[in-house]
């Protein structure tokens, strides 16, 4: 297993043209297995909400829930880089607010902490990495921007857009961030921003060409209903789950489980 990534790596990853695999995780188990693969790390995001909670966005996530899941995979993922998603409004209460809720993610086990957008974050970013909290940016379709962007919709597809969502990596980059996520962009667009930082572009429906993909884990591995344009289904786990309950319940009532090997004897 390769060894686990540093702040610094990420940029070297992307000099190196070695594209950098990520995943969200939210539970032990599953970090667990995630501890296990190749990928290079992991994110703790704030869509937690909408995979283990059941909400339509990721609003009504809190710090003390991010802190909560953070702790969970953090106990089953000894050797992978994890951030953790600031959630809703947490990064604009102010520096000292700010500061204290990216230190309690830290505390639950988060080697860093995403944000999401540029305008208005980047004093708190700078803030945070010049006190040892390394900040992910996170740009393009920011779920905490349900109510402002109408829904949620691809952005950059107009000129304007495009050289807003160039000026904002450069200002992310330029704040301190090791990596930005950018979600829901036009390859092209995405692409452009890879070339005009040289921090690394992980991508969430920003095509193929930048330095990173990034998949939320329940949809990646077929569990979830949705599916988007951008997510492919490595395996159809809802399926298998569903076989296997199928199985089961088949097994209980014909009574060929338990077995005799599954069962205790004086
Ligand atoms: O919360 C999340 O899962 C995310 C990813 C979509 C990047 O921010």
């Amino acid at each position: 297993m390769a060894t686990k990534l540093s702040p610094a790596d990420f940029p070297k990853r992307k000099a190196e043209k070695s594209v950098i695999s990520m995943v969200t995780c939210y539970d032990y188990t599953m970090a667990c297995l995630v501890n296990e693969s190749n990928v290079d790390c992991v994110l703790v995001g704030d869509s937690l909400a909408n995979v283990m909670h059941g909400e339509e966005t990721t609003i009504p996530a809190t710090v003390d829930l991010m802190a909560l899941h953070t702790r969970a995979v953090h106990r089953g993922l000894p050797n992978k880089f994890l951030v953790s998603d600031m959630p809703f409004l947490s990064t604009r209460l102010g520096l000292e607010r700010g500061t204290e809720a990216a230190g309690k993610l830290i505390a639950a086990g988060a080697d860093s902490v995403k944000i999401e957008g540029a305008d208005g974050n980047l004093e708190l970013i700078s803030h945070l990495v010049e006190s040892g909290i390394p900040v992910m940016g996170h740009l393009g379709l920011t779920p905490q921007f349900y109510h402002a962007m109408g829904g949620y919709k691809v952005q950059g597809r107009t000129e304007e857009a495009k050289a807003k969502l160039i000026k904002d990596a450069i200002a992310l980059e330029k704040a301190g961030c090791f990596a930005i996520v950018a979600e829901c962009i036009p390859s092209e667009v995405a692409t452009a921003m890879s070339k005009a930082v040289s921090v690394p572009i992980i991508g969430i429906g920003g095509g193929a060409e930048v330095d990173g993909q990034v998949l939320v884990l329940h949809d990646m591995l077929g569990f979830s209903k949705f599916k988007p344009k951008f997510v492919r289904h490595f395996i159809e786990g809802a399926e298998l789950v569903k076989k296997a309950l199928n199985e089961y319940d088949e097994g209980c009532k014909n009574r060929t489980f338990p077995n005799a090997e599954e069962q205790f004897v004086k």
